[in-house]
């Protein structure tokens, strides 16, 4: 479905994200002989195929110098890493507290950035009063929340992840109180309650280790196919992309086409990578190459900006080091967004 909407703000969000990256974007857009330079930033450099390129943000980090330049100087999308969820958005059965996410919505807002919502329906951070509800009561509380989350954000969220992580490894629902409480049409339910919501977000199901053709992509392709065949509202599916630098990704580009071909935009939503050095970027790089190879492929998501703040820290996983200095792997996605076309970092081998 297009939502005419939004799709206009993306337009006016691309540019105006390219206007506030300062210098180095403005270059992205001088031209020369005709032909467009390669862009300086990733946000500059995804815009420029209609592409995102967004981080998982704290709000708190939001007012920390070197955090926010560095959020600014690369990115033109946000998420929250944990300010959306239901833990935090609604601690007490109809009391929400918003707090945090506004903080992320304003600042986004004011540097014309994207933002993606995450999450309104999880089992995991689930408040306490609502791992104890049982059938209805849980059912109500799934709507309320939806309701009360997507309908204050409503206009200002490019695409909710609307559903997080419902399904296992071997395609089967995963068995939470969510699935056990409700059964199988609970998904449906939430997908509905958050178009009613939000007419305008683009509404996604999100998901880890579905990283190729498995039995577990297998399994949300058909949830996917039988949404659309049957009219659920559904747009788009997150792949989260918690990967390491040994992870085979030789279907990877083919999985996301698969998606695609079903009628719905596919999105890098976590991305991350453990490891370093040439094989780290080596892993990024590819999967930068497969959103850009996949034409509803609409951004990528970092989850996270710098190796210091990473819920996996240990492993190094992201595209700044806890310096914010700019990695191997930086470079790789640049030059693949830049589709091979970017400049070499001065006096550096980061291109792998
Ligand atoms: O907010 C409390 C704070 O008050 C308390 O002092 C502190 C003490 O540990 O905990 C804080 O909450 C933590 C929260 O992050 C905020 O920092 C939780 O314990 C911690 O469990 C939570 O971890 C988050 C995790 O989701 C929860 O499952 C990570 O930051 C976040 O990166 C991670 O993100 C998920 C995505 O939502 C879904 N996909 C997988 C991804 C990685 O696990």
């Amino acid at each position: 479905m297009i939502h005419s909407p939004r799709r206009r703000r993306r337009v006016w969000s691309a540019v105006a994200a390219v206007a506030t990256a300062g210098l180095a974007a403005t270059t992205a857009l001088v031209m020369s002989s005709g032909t467009a330079q390669a862009a300086e930033t990733l946000g500059a450099s995804a815009a420029e195929s209609g592409r995102y390129f967004g981080a998982a943000v704290v709000p708190n980090l939001l007012n920390d110098g070197t955090y926010s330049s560095a959020l600014d100087g690369d990115f033109n999308s946000v998420v929250a890493e944990n300010a959306m969820k239901w833990d935090a958005t609604e601690p007490n059965p109809g009391q929400f507290n918003f707090s945090g996410g506004d903080q992320i919505v304003d600042y986004a807002q004011a540097r014309g950035m994207e933002v993606r919502g995450h999450t309104l329906v999880w089992h995991a951070q689930q408040p306490g009063w609502v791992q104890n509800l049982t059938g209805n009561d849980l059912r109500q509380a799934m709507l309320g929340h939806i309701d009360g989350v997507a309908g204050h954000w409503a206009g200002d969220i490019e695409s909710w992840d609307v559903v997080n992580e419902a399904f296992e490894w071997d395609g089967s629902r995963r068995q939470s109180n969510l699935q056990q409480q409700l059964g199988d049409g609970w998904i449906e339910e939430a997908f509905r309650a958050a178009r009613d919501a939000d007419p305008n977000a683009k509404l996604c199901y999100n998901d880890f280790s579905t990283d190729g053709l498995n039995p577990k992509s297998d399994g949300i392709y058909d949830m996917v196919a039988d949404f659309k065949a049957r009219g659920v509202p559904i747009d788009c599916v997150g792949f989260q992309s918690h990967l390491g630098s040994n992870s085979d990704l030789s279907t990877y580009q083919a999985n996301l086409q698969r998606f695609a071909d079903l009628g719905v935009d596919v999105e890098i939503t976590e991305l991350d990578v453990g490891g370093s050095g040439g094989a780290q970027a080596n892993v990024y790089r590819q999967v930068t190459e497969a959103c850009m190879a996949v034409s509803r492929c609409t951004g990528i998501t970092t989850w996270g900006i710098t190796d210091a703040h990473s819920w996996r820290g240990d492993e190094t996983p992201l595209l700044f080091d806890g310096n914010y200095q700019k990695k191997d792997a930086y470079y790789a996605v640049l030059d693949a967004l830049n589709d091979g076309d970017s400049e070499p970092p001065p006096g550096d081998g980061g291109h792998v």
